[in-house]
């Protein structure tokens, strides 16, 4: 697969960019501000504090993949401040993409999560091999729900999955939108 696009503009100073090694001390300080909101649903908070030669490592790692075609790790910005990270995995199979997201506390309940999933979706069924994007949370996680939600994903199903944060309860929710059902937009143009 051609690698995922590396930057995608949205609307109201929304850009989702790849992480690059020297965004890290940046990386570092909006994770280290978020950490107690996002530890009971992300599980690699609790290998928090990273080191920052380790940071650099794991952004140096992320941008090899992406260039392999693999997955794509991007910053959240807004006007130029970080928001929060958010991602395109390989993780459910064939022509498929998971999205993964989080949000800087300072940024929540501005559709922040939602613009940005929207983004990754289009440029993910832009893609000639993926045909469905799928989000999935633990059930209690209310908060992450309201994502896919709004964005006119569908709830597949509700799977038992081995709790790997504090506040999972075990039960994963798997929503999905497949190509038929989403009408594209140009990748590079503002999501209206
Ligand atoms: C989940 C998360 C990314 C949402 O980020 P956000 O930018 O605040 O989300 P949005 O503003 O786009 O919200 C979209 C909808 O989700 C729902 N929602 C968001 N936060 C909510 C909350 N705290 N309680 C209830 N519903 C919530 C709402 O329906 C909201 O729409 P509304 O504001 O019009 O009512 C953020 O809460 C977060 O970073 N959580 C911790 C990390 C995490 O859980 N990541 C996902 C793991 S699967």
């Amino acid at each position: 697969m051609k690698p995922l696009p590396e930057y995608l503009p949205g609307e109201s100073g929304l850009v989702l960019r790849r992480w690059v090694t020297a965004d890290a001390p940046r990386l570092a300080q909006a994770v280290g501000e978020s950490l107690e909101h996002l530890r009971p649903w992300m599980p690699w908070v609790a290998q928090e504090p990273v080191p920052l030669a380790e940071r650099h490592q794991r952004i140096a790692t992320w941008e090899q993949d992406w260039r392999a075609g693999g997955d794509l790790v991007m910053g959240v910005f807004v006007d130029g401040a970080v928001a929060g990270g958010c991602g395109l995995h390989h993780r459910i199979g064939p022509k498929g993409l998971e999205i993964g997201y989080w949000i800087h506390p300072a940024f929540l309940r501005q559709g922040i999560a939602t613009a940005a999933a929207r983004l990754l979706t289009n440029a993910a069924l832009h893609q000639a091999e993926i045909t469905r994007v799928e989000i999935h949370h633990d059930k209690a996680n209310v908060a992450s729900a309201g994502v896919p939600l709004k964005l006119g994903f569908r709830l597949m199903r509700e799977v038992p999955d081995e709790p790997e944060a504090p506040g999972e309860i075990g039960i994963s929710c798997e929503w999905q939108v497949r190509r038929a059902e989403w009408a594209p937009f140009p990748i590079g143009s503002p999501a209206t």
